[in-house]
């Protein structure tokens, strides 16, 4: 999966870029992620990306030539890729915008904007951006960080990134319900000990009290999630028993 992230602040990627999990999935070509410096692309000889805004009033926008010039030079003209801007008023990413962004990654990659000052020049969200992400509805100072969310979530959706085989399919959201609780060593600790049935051997049994503690923990927390999965015969009996009607 390619990503080519366009960006203002280079700097700030490589530390969580070559860590962990994401160090790996580049390693054995997974993944490929590029971070161009916007400002590589200006011609005057201060480098300047950004401008008043027309018509007055406080905060620089974001030039267009650069970041127009930047995206062509590395992905074409017209793009090869979508090109994502990562803004406030974008769609709110969720699980669901992840696996669709995913299918189209995993063809063509993405190139990535990362809005930084109190804007950018609305031609870049006309005529060159595809799509428009915001990662919640708060504001941050720039799109790097929300950058680094969607690749961290998209990477960890391709085949054989996460090492285990379930990989991502049993993650809180990926099924619809939040994933009940886990323990390891020791079986008592400071007198709390770890639940009997996940020490009895019986998968059966281990499968069905999961199943139980994810819906349980996902009445308790975000109740309108059940609204929108399909519940067994099962499920439903023993949301009843919680006096849950769904
Ligand atoms: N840039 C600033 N705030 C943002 C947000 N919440 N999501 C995406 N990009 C942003």
């Amino acid at each position: 999966m390619q990503f080519d992230v366009f960006t203002l602040l280079p700097e700030v990627f490589p530390a969580y870029l070559n860590s962990s999990i994401l160090k790996r999935a580049q390693q054995n070509g997974h993944l490929s992620v590029d971070i161009h410096n916007i400002r590589d692309w200006t011609h005057d000889k201060h480098n300047v990306t950004d401008d008043t805004p027309y018509g007055g009033g406080g905060g620089m926008i974001m030039k267009p030539e650069p970041v127009f010039e930047a995206i062509e030079d590395v992905i074409g003209s017209p793009p090869t890729r979508p090109v994502i801007l990562l803004t406030p008023q974008g769609r709110l990413f969720t699980q669901d915008v992840a696996d669709e962004l995913a299918r189209d990654a995993r063809d063509l990659g993405l190139a990535l904007l990362c809005g930084r000052y109190e804007g950018l020049d609305e031609r870049i969200r006309t005529h060159l951006v595809t799509d428009e992400i915001s990662i919640g509805d708060y504001v941050l100072t720039g799109g790097e960080l929300p950058a680094m969310i969607l690749i961290d979530a998209l990477a960890r959706l391709i085949p054989g990134v996460l090492g285990d085989e379930n990989g991502a399919a049993n993650d809180s959201h990926a099924s619809g319900l939040l994933e009940g609780p886990h323990y390891t060593r020791p079986n008592e600790f400071r007198g709390w000990e770890v639940p009997a049935v996940l020490r009895s051997g019986d998968h059966g049994k281990v499968d069905q009290w999961r199943r139980e503690q994810a819906l349980l923990r996902t009445l308790e927390r975000r109740p309108e999630m059940l609204k929108k999965i399909e519940l067994s015969e099962k499920d439903r009996e023993f949301l009843e028993t919680l006096n849950f009607q769904p």
